[in-house]
């Protein structure tokens, strides 16, 4: 394939693949995906098995160093996560100088941007101990990062992060807490949000990883391609699709709960109204991840809050639209984002944050990618042709004639 790419190049040929659809643009041995029989692979382990017996931080090891790590290399990794989770000082003036009510993903990812003029020692994209120290400090600053976004849009003081706590649990003590408050990490929630975290740790070649991977290829630093990776998950088409399912929810619930009347209006495209959550470029079946959360939704939502009205209105939305040719013939399953929201509003977090957790989740996989890519000696700058569809060459009107 790519030896055929270089050939046509040299001939003048241009392959017209609007969306990428059909393009390989790298090779990657990080995630393995068969859209149409519903699998996924984490560095060649089934995402069930990884769900049901890993937790995230080895997730990320796994994903970023290709194995599964050793005790001592787990005990290792761990405790440099928690050795860096402090920010510079001067970084919390960030969160003071945007509105008060903006969204906390473009307030992550300036802050993630930020990152490289507050660490200016781990920017070269070639020097192994820098690239690994950058890997370190993302991990770690990350999710401090995304509390304090949280904290910001909340109006609340910020909190030190206590680094006697894991990585998910210091999340939720810095998010959920007050300082010089106790604050009594909840086992079942934890462990949910880990799970979730899993699950959406690596998608190879989507929209945002092949952002990071693009922004990276100019040979720009590991935080500059990170913080474009979570502008591209901004989008409701992307990561912005979690928080889109639950104002359908909702929008559906408050329409007196008519699951039928909405699906028509999917189906007669009316402008603006999609069945969020469905649908996938790659999975023509079940999402594998989607398959998971939905067996656990039940069970989390159960155990936090005694049931949830929206749980009903989605599964009898999931009911009809699969018994409906419309879907079925375009092979419209859930996606992993059908029943996250779900369970992100039974954890605590208000829908404007979902997107933010689905950045922590993805944060190792985009690491993991742009490492790949720098180390690949295949990689070239990524920069696409194009169709020119615009005027052939006429003169320069002055002014005076136009
Ligand atoms: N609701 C209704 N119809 C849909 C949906 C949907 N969610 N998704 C696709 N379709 C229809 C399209 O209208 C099209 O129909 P047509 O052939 O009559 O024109 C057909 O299915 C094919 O869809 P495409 O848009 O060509 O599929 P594409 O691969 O480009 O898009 C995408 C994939 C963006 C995920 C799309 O399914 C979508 O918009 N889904 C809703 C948003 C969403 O859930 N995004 C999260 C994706 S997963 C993730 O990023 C984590």
């Amino acid at each position: 394939g790519i030896e055929l790419g270089k050939l046509l190049a040299q001939t003048g040929y241009i392959t017209y693949d609007p969306g990428f659809v059909n393009t390989g643009s790298a090779s990657s041995a990080i995630a393995y995906i068969d859209g149409d029989a519903g699998i996924l692979r984490y560095r060649g382990y089934p995402i069930e098995q990884l769900a049901e017996k890993s937790t995230f931080v080895e997730v990320s090891y796994l994903l970023i160093y290709g194995e599964l790590p050793t005790q001592a290399q787990l005990a290792d990794f761990t405790e440099k996560i928690q050795r860096h989770t402090l920010l510079h000082e001067d970084l919390k003036a960030f969160f003071s100088g945007f509105p008060r009510d903006a969204h906390p993903m473009p307030v992550l990812s300036s802050a993630v941007s930020a990152l490289s003029t507050f660490y200016q020692d781990s920017l070269d994209p070639f020097d192994e101990p820098n690239v690994e120290l950058s890997t370190i400090r993302l991990l770690a600053k990350v999710p401090t990062l995304a509390a304090y976004a949280y904290k910001k849009s909340v109006g609340q003081p910020l909190l030190y992060p206590d680094n006697s706590l894991g990585l998910v649990e210091n999340f939720l003590r810095m998010t959920f807490g007050f300082p010089a408050e106790p604050y009594e990490v909840d086992p079942d929630i934890a462990k949910a949000l880990d799970l979730l975290f899993i699950l959406h740790a690596d998608h190879e070649q989507n929209c945002s990883t092949s952002t990071v991977r693009l922004v990276g290829s100019s040979e720009a630093n590991l935080f500059a391609s990170i913080s474009a990776g979570i502008n591209a998950l901004f989008g409701p088409l992307h990561g912005g699709a979690n928080a889109a399912v639950l104002d359908m929810l909702e929008g559906i619930k408050n329409d007196g709960g008519d699951v039928a009347k909405f699906v028509e209006r999917v189906k007669n495209k009316e402008k603006g109204v999609k069945l969020m959550g469905f649908g996938h470029r790659v999975y023509k079946n079940y999402d594998p991840r989607a398959k998971i959360i939905k067996s656990t939704a039940d069970e989390i939502l159960g155990k936090l809050k005694g049931g949830d009205q929206l749980l009903d209105i989605a599964k009898k939305l999931e009911e009809t639209a699969l018994s409906d040719d419309y879907f079925v013939s375009r092979k419209l399953y859930p996606n992993v984002d059908f029943y996250t929201g779900l369970i992100y509003r039974a954890l605590g977090f208000p829908t404007k944050f979902f997107t933010v957790l689905f950045a922590l989740g993805r944060l190792p996989g985009w690491i993991a990618h742009w490492r790949e890519m720098i180390n690949d000696p295949a990689t070239k700058i990524g920069r696409p042709r194009q169709i020119y569809t615009g005027h052939a060459s006429r003169d320069y009107t002055p002014m005076s004639e136009r």
